[in-house]
C-alpha cells in the first residue's frame, strides 16, 4: 500500500468518526431540547397546580370565614328564645338577613307589616316586636300555597306569637303588565293601610325563567307605602333580584337602595327624606 491510500484511508475513517460525533451530538442536542421542553410543561403544570391550590385555600378560608360569622349571627338570634325551632336559611331567610331584619326592626319600629312569602321571618319578625314591647298594629303574613301558610301559622303558635299575625292565603294570578303571574288580592288586603315595612320574599323566582316573579311587588304597593317605609328584598345578589331593583329605582326615583351583599344578599329600600 502506498502512502496515497494509506492518507485515503485514513481521511475517510477520520471523516466517518467525525460524522458519528455530529450525529451523536445532534441527538444528544434534540434529546436535551425535548427534555427542555418537557421540564417547561411540568413547570407550567407545577404553577397551575400552585395556583389552584391557592385559589381552594382562599376558598376555604372564606368558607370558614362565613360559617364562623353565621354561627355567631345564629348565637345572637338565639336570643329570641324560640320555644319550636326556627330554621334559617334554605328556603327561608338566613341569619344574615335575619340580623339586619333586627337592626331594622329596632330603629323603625313599624307599626304596619306586609310580609310576602310566610315563613321563619314571620315568627322572627312577630317574636322581635314582641320582646321588644312594639307590638305592630298590623302584621299580614301572605302565602300562595296554603301548606307553606298553614306551617308558618303552626310555627307561630308553637312559639306564642300566633295573635300577632295576620295570615293571608293569596293564590298566584295573572297580572295586568307582568309575564308572570302574581298575589292575588293584595291591594284588597292592604286597602287603606300605609304600610312601614315590605318583606318581599317570594314568590318562589330561584326555578328556570322566574328570574323576575318579584318585580310587580312595588309597581302594585308604592301607593301603599307610608312616608319613612322601608322595603327589603331578599336573594338580592341573584341577578334578577338585581335587575328588578335597578328597573324600580328607574320608576321610582324617590326610593333610595342599600345593597347587604353578605349571605344571599338583601336590597333595603327608604324613601327620599
Ligand atoms: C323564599 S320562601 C319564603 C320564606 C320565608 N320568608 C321564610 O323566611 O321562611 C318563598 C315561598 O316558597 C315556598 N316555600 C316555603 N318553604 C318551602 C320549601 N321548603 N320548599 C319549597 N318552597 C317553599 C312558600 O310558598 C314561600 O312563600
Amino acid at each position: 500500500m502506498n502512502n496515497t491510500v494509506v492518507s485515503t484511508i485514513l481521511i475517510i475513517g477520520f471523516s466517518l468518526v467525525l460524522l458519528i460525533i455530529a450525529l451523536l451530538a445532534f441527538k444528544l442536542r434534540q434529546s436535551l431540547w425535548d427534555m427542555h421542553e418537557q421540564m417547561q410543561k411540568a413547570y407550567i403544570k407545577l404553577s397551575q397546580a400552585e395556583t389552584q391550590m391557592e385559589h381552594m385555600l382562599q376558598q376555604t378560608k372564606n368558607s370558614i370565614n362565613i360559617a364562623k360569622e353565621e354561627a355567631v349571627n345564629a348565637t345572637g338570634l338565639s336570643a329570641l328564645g324560640f320555644q319550636f325551632p326556627v330554621f334559617l336559611g334554605g328556603p327561608s331567610i338566613d341569619a344574615w338577613h335575619a340580623r339586619h331584619l333586627l337592626f331594622i326592626l329596632q330603629e323603625y319600629k313599624p307599626r304596619t307589616i306586609l310580609e310576602l312569602g310566610s315563613g321563619s321571618s314571620t315568627i322572627i319578625i312577630a317574636r322581635a316586636l314582641q320582646l321588644m314591647d312594639a307590638p305592630p298594629k298590623l302584621h299580614i303574613s301572605v302565602d300562595h300555597e296554603s301548606r307553606f301558610l298553614k306551617n308558618t301559622q303552626d310555627l307561630a303558635r308553637q312559639n306564642g306569637v300566633e295573635q300577632l299575625v295576620t295570615f293571608k292565603h293569596c293564590p298566584l294570578q295573572p297580572l295586568a303588565g307582568f309575564d308572570l303571574p302574581w298575589y292575588s288580592g293584595i291591594p284588597e288586603i292592604v286597602a287603606d293601610t300605609k304600610l312601614d315595612l315590605v318583606v318581599i320574599d317570594g314568590p318562589p323566582a330561584f326555578a328556570e325563567n322566574m328570574d323576575y316573579a318579584r318585580e310587580p311587588a312595588l309597581p302594585v304597593l308604592r301607593s301603599f307605602l307610608s312616608d319613612n317605609a322601608v322595603v327589603v328584598l331578599d336573594d338580592a345578589n341573584r341577578p334578577g333580584e338585581q335587575t328588578i331593583v335597578t328597573n324600580w329605582l328607574k320608576q321610582y326615583p324617590e326610593l333610595r337602595r342599600l345593597h347587604i351583599p353578605q349571605g344571599k344578599g338583601i336590597a333595603v329600600l327608604t324613601l327620599q327624606p
